[in-house]
């Protein structure tokens, strides 16, 4: 099996290169200077020289409040860009992993959306990421999609990295907790799709960590864990506003995942454990390099 993974330059593509390379399989990581998603002909020469049997499309325009104001950008990259990698797919015989998430969905009641249900996504990044869910499901036939949210992973910023940064300055926090969903830690999602992509289990999953939380007990824990004594007092989010509307509820049913037979994802909190470790031993290499 030859995989080529988009977004390697982002928190997911990096975390699957690394769990593929861990495996001995042959793969390849691409960021958009040697794979532009707005560029199909740069792409499909890409693919006719490493003809990949599996992509693993992890690459797209994820600023979600800049979208708002950016759409033509946004609907190139996340829609058009994934059309055009989905008919190459189906040109060169790959199966495709296509990254989605809980933005597809309306955001409202209290229940975890089922994988059919009705999509209504409230914001640009979230009707550019439908489009793509749309496109791959026209064009091809051996095709995941996976929806995840809450992302974070060793290569980029998050919601983790932001907290403990915070954590540096503040003795006090004021975090949202009338968002409710399910922290994604990248190195997890990585061991999913590896093992997904080995199968034939096609169709739509969606692929967190375990448990749901608001986004202020999801902060509390991460203090907890790294024992900051940090107080956090929840606030709804009408105390954030921003540019994109964010869903209230972006529960996610892990149904379609525990039927077919995958292995879910650890408890969110466990991932934090493990994630924190990740970014101790960062620092470390990084103190090392600078002493040289
Ligand atoms: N982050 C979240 O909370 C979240 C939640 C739900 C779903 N998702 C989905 O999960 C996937 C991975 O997210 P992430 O957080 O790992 O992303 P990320 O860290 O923001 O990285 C985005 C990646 O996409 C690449 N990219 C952006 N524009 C491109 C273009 N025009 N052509 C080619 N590549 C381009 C970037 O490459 P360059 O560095 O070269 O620009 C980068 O490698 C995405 O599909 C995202 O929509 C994320």
């Amino acid at each position: 099996m030859r995989v080529l993974v988009t977004g390697v330059t982002g928190q997911l593509g990096h975390d699957c290169v690394i769990e593929l390379q861990d495996r001995d399989m042959e793969v390849r990581g691409v960021s958009s200077k040697e794979f532009p998603l707005t560029d199909a002909g740069a792409m499909r020469r890409y693919m006719e020289a490493y003809r990949p049997t599996a992509v693993i499309h992890c690459a797209a325009y994820t600023a979600v409040d800049r979208a708002e104001d950016d759409k033509e950008t946004c609907m190139a990259v996340n829609a058009e860009g994934t059309a055009a990698l989905a008919r190459l797919c189906r040109d060169f015989h790959a199966k495709m992993v296509y990254i989605s998430t809980d933005y597809v969905f309306p955001g409202n009641g209290t229940e975890p959306y089922e994988v059919d249900a009705p999509k209504d996504p409230k914001n640009v990044y979230g009707q550019s990421k439908l489009a793509g869910e749309e496109a791959v499901q026209q064009i091809l036939k051996r095709y995941f999609i996976v929806r995840i949210s809450w992302v974070f992973g060793i290569n980029g910023k998050n919601f983790v990295r932001t907290m403990l940064k915070l954590g540096q300055t503040h003795k006090a926090l004021t975090v949202v907790d009338d968002q409710i969903g399910s922290p994604t830690y990248t190195r997890d999602l990585a061991v999913l799709l590896a093992d997904m992509i080995q199968t034939e289990k096609y169709g739509v999953y969606h692929a967190t960590n375990e448990g749901f939380c608001s986004w202020a007990e999801f902060a509390a824990e991460i203090f907890r864990q790294a024992g900051m004594d940090i107080k956090v007092t929840p606030v709804p989010s009408s105390a954030y506003p921003t540019r994109a509307v964010r869903p209230h509820n972006s529960r996610m049913s892990k149904k379609s995942l525990r039927e077919a037979g995958f292995l879910l994802l650890p408890r969110w909190q466990d991932a934090i454990g493990r994630y924190l470790i990740e970014l101790e031993s960062l620092k470390e290499q990084e103190e090392m390099a600078a002493q040289g």
